[in-house]
């Protein structure tokens, strides 16, 4: 395949980044990974998982030249801890690193999101590298800069913007991820196509059992359509307060599928699926999509195993009562991404309640 890696920028003046996609990335530090560190000291974290995986390849290319040490955190949502946060640094403080020293993320959207955070907050701020290891932070979590932990009442409620100086989309790592986490990011992927990219939903369509397959050219296509979209809405909304908002279509429903199954039945790109055939659904009564058009949404989602509708357990009142804890929620207004046509997104407060409940309704089962 030519042009591989394939390389975009994140544009943000002086703290703008580059996104190189490709297989083999991992190999090649000299090229990805030490142009972009500021110091001698580099900080490895990774989890359990990923860390026997592709941990001794990162460091081998590393030690040779730079101070390189490594933590391992758990694995799992539920240690998106600040506890997790403080091993990060309690590492970092036994090495004595200093501001000049980089944390390097290796591994999906918990990892990622954790270390973020930690350099946001070591010595009031210090350098890190992504590299995601999951499709799902390979397209989103590892470009914007948005880091975090969650809190017991409350997930990704303490947090920071922090940008990474660079991303380093390994697609090579897919390899051992398993398929169903695999098929939750193809959720995000798709997401893209419906909020911006009318186009691209159209490819993706026509190339689903080849994505599902993870052949290469189509992924890395996929991948980088993601992340260049991703990456021009950061550039133009950098702390969200206005249009990257859009990149939430289908969370608000989806949230409160996760919250109302415990974070643990439901992974959040299953979750989102659901949420956003529920908001294309409600995007027709309002009048803007056709209903062949969500029947197609749902089609594909479908196609790629993911869920299309919430748990028999959830009522109407029950997602009522769950979306109205969504951040989205605006002096006590609840906003919902929602799309005018396959590809425009827009987020509004301004919808028919009777249309809403009506979508409840189709998706729900009655409260006995
Ligand atoms: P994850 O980090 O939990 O990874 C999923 C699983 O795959 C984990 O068990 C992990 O250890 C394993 N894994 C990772 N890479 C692997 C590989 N190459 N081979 C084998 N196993 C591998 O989950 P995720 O879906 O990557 O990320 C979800 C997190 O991302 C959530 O906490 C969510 O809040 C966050 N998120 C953040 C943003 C953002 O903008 N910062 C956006 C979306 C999601
Ligand atoms: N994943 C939503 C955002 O980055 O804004």
């Amino acid at each position: 395949m030519e042009n591989l890696p394939r390389t975009l920028t994140v544009d943000l003046g002086e703290r703008s980044y580059p996104i190189f996609i490709g297989p083999g990335i991992l190999n090649s530090p000299d090229q990805y990974i030490f142009p972009y560190l500021k110091g001698k000291d580099i900080m490895v974290v990774s989890n359990e998982t990923v860390a026997p995986l592709y941990l001794d390849r990162l460091m081998n290319g590393l030690r040779d030249h730079y101070n390189t040490e490594a933590v391992v955190l758990p694995d799992g949502e539920q240690y998106k801890t600040l506890e997790s946060v403080n091993l990060i640094f309690d590492a970092l403080l036994a090495n004595k690193f200093g501001r000049d020293a980089t944390l390097v993320a290796l591994g999906g959207g918990v990892v990622g999101d954790m270390t973020g955070f930690a350099a946001a907050c070591y010595q009031r701020g210090i350098d890190f590298l992504q590299i995601p290891t999951t499709l799902l932070s390979q397209v989103d979590s590892s470009v914007g800069g948005k880091t975090g932990v969650n809190h017991p009442l409350g997930k990704n409620m303490i947090g920071a913007f922090h940008q990474p100086r660079a991303v380093l989309i390994d697609i090579a790592t897919l390899s051992t991820l398993e398929m169903r986490h695999y098929r939750a990011g193809l959720a995000e992927v798709i997401k893209y196509g419906l909020i911006e990219d009318c186009e691209f939903f159209v490819a993706l369509q026509e190339n689903i059992d080849d994505l599902l397959r993870l052949e290469q050219d189509v992924l890395v296509d996929a991948i980088e359509t993601s992340c260049r979209i991703k990456a021009e809405i950061v550039a133009d909304d950098e702390r969200e307060s206005g249009r990257r908002a859009i990149l939430n279509l289908g969370h608000t429903f989806g949230h409160a599928i996760e919250t109302a199954t415990g974070y643990s039945e439901w992974l959040h790109g299953e979750a989102i699926a659901c949420g956003m055939v529920m908001a294309a659904d409600l995007s027709e009564r309002l009048g803007w999509l056709a209903r062949d058009e969500v029947d197609e949404i749902r089609a594909l989602f479908q196609k790629v195993g993911l869920p299309t509708a919430p748990p028999s357990s959830m009522t109407r009142e029950g997602f009522i009562d769950l979306m109205s804890h969504d951040k989205k929620v605006v002096s006590g207004q609840l906003r919902l991404v929602l799309l005018k046509t396959i590809g425009q997104a827009i987020v509004s407060s301004e919808y028919d309640q009777d249309c809403l409940d009506k979508t409840l309704d189709a998706f729900c089962k009655p409260l006995d």
